[in-house]
């Protein structure tokens, strides 16, 4: 698919990577529109982007931003899932005998915002694509975690979850020409990443990393870019990380 005059829809598109994707497929030419919780980071988005408010955890929120975007925008083409927030919490907790075991309410916040957010918004924007034959394509962030990582159950278990949606929808959609991809990102030079590692914790990732050094934002909209311009590429997980995960 051209990037060129795409209408695009990125969750979480005000920060972080989300505005280094909308940021790099604005400048691709495309028409991109933002929903976002951070009401001060959309008020500060470019001008050329449109900014909406919204929890994507909430369905019918997220109704009424698509339908707003296809009144403007006659469609939606492009959907990139961008919107979540790491956790970690360690499965047990031996340090905190009260309390040992993984709250389930946190796991279940962590699923949303990372699971349920994808089903929610992709259940909205491909009603539309289907409804109005339009031949899209959804690309879904995950990440490495989603093999499994240390201290982070259930936002490892989200991301595994989205690859799974990933697939299954990239051969159940596929027949009405909407492809789906997922990205992978390992450690990206990002506020998030600064605010949750010290700087002990990235030495040690970087000197893992084959390329020893994390990633930057951009990169991971050209991979973004790259699996929406490809159109042989469908049910892909692509691992954008160094090569740590090798
Ligand atoms: N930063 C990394 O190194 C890294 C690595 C792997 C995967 N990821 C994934 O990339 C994505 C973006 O991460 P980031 O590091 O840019 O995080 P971030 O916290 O900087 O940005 C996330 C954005 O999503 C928004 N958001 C969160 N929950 C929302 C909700 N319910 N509704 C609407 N908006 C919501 C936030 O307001 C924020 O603007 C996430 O899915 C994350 O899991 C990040």
């Amino acid at each position: 698919m051209e990037l060129e005059q795409a209408v695009v829809l990125v969750t979480g598109g005000a920060k972080g990577l989300g505005l280094a994707i909308a940021t790099h497929l604005e400048q691709k030419g495309a028409i991109v529109s933002v929903v976002d919780l951070d009401a001060d980071a959309v008020a500060a988005l470019p001008a050329a982007m449109q900014g909406y408010v919204a929890d994507v955890t909430n369905q019918s929120d997220v109704g009424t931003v698509v339908s707003e975007i296809v009144r403007r925008h006659g469609r939606i083409d492009i959907l990139v899932n961008n919107a979540g927030v790491i956790f970690s919490e360690p499965f047990v907790n031996i340090m905190n005998p009260t309390g040992m075991m993984h709250d389930y309410e946190r796991f279940k916040r962590s699923v949303a915002a990372n699971l349920d957010s994808v089903f929610i918004v992709t259940s909205a924007v491909v009603e539309k694509m289907v409804t109005l034959r339009t031949k899209g394509v959804i690309v879904s962030i995950s990440s490495i975690s989603a093999s499994g990582n240390e201290g982070q159950t259930a936002y490892s278990a989200a991301k595994a979850g989205v690859n799974a949606m990933t697939r299954t929808w990239s051969k159940e959609l596929a027949r009405m020409g909407i492809r789906c991809n997922a990205i992978a990102p390992g450690f990206i030079d990002t506020l998030s990443t600064r605010g949750a590692l010290n700087e002990s914790i990235i030495k040690h990732i970087q000197s893992n990393t084959p390329l020893r050094r994390l990633g930057r934002g951009e990169e991971v909209a050209q991979a973004v870019a790259s699996v929406i311009t490809n159109d042989f590429i469908n049910g892909v997980v692509l691992d954008v990380d160094g090569g740590l995960t090798i």
